[in-house]
């Protein structure tokens, strides 16, 4: 009967301290350090319904540029809100001849809405498998988790976009960067990537590489 008594107060205490635990959100604390984890939370009595809105998408981006495209997002980083959700969005703005190149997001699948204009847009599974689609005002297409994958304005005006993440922080990583807009040294991109040095000399050129 003891026992049983104190089975009953400890499953008690477990079930208290699970309830504790639960917050209904944690909204970034930009004051402390970032980690794997996200933001640590603001306190609750500082929180704001401001921390839940975000007007950075209202406005385009700047596509005068050497992609003539805009990626604006709203990551946990830009929207304190969506620290530790799980859910993020950004704002793709894709001016005539508009690329965002090859890249991936390690941390997060991506859902993208055509709001205007014409998207293609595709990427490569594992297998090598590519699946490419031309997209119209309406269409959405997925992205899988960690695998790369482009967009590409497919028409003669501008195109407005936006993604969802499945994460608050989905990462961002564009492979002509990481190769050419990195100081990754040219014999090694050369070795790993069988690219002539000619070629990764010129596109470091441009997009500002060393090495
Ligand atoms: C857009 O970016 C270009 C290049 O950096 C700059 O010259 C231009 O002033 C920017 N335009 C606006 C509206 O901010």
């Amino acid at each position: 009967m003891k026992i049983t008594l104190i089975n009953f107060f400890i499953i008690l205490s477990l079930i208290s301290f699970t309830h504790a635990s639960v917050v209904d959100f944690c909204v970034a604390d930009y004051t402390a350090p970032n980690g794997p984890a996200g933001y640590s939370c603001k306190k609750p009595s500082k929180v704001t319904v401001d921390d839940f809105v975000y007007h950075g998408l209202s406005i385009s981006g700047n596509t005068s540029n050497i992609i003539n495209a805009a990626v604006s997002p709203a990551f946990d980083a830009q929207f304190p809100g969506v620290n530790g959700l799980g859910i993020s969005i950004a704002r793709l703005d894709l001016a005539v001849d508009g690329v965002i190149p090859l890249h991936t997001h390690p941390g997060a699948s991506e859902i993208l809405v055509v709001v205007q204009g014409t998207i293609c847009a595709g990427f490569v599974a594992s297998d090598n498998t590519v699946y490419l689609k031309t997209l119209k005002k309406g269409d959405i297409m997925v992205f899988p988790q960690g695998l790369l994958h482009f967009q590409v304005n497919g028409g003669g005006s501008t195109a407005l976009a936006f993604v969802s993440f499945s994460s608050a922080n989905p990462g961002l990583q564009i492979l002509d960067f990481a190769l050419f807009k990195s100081d990754f040294p040219t014999p090694l991109i050369v070795q790993t990537t069988f690219i002539d040095a000619a070629v990764v000399k010129k596109l470091k050129g441009v997009l500002g590489g060393s090495g």
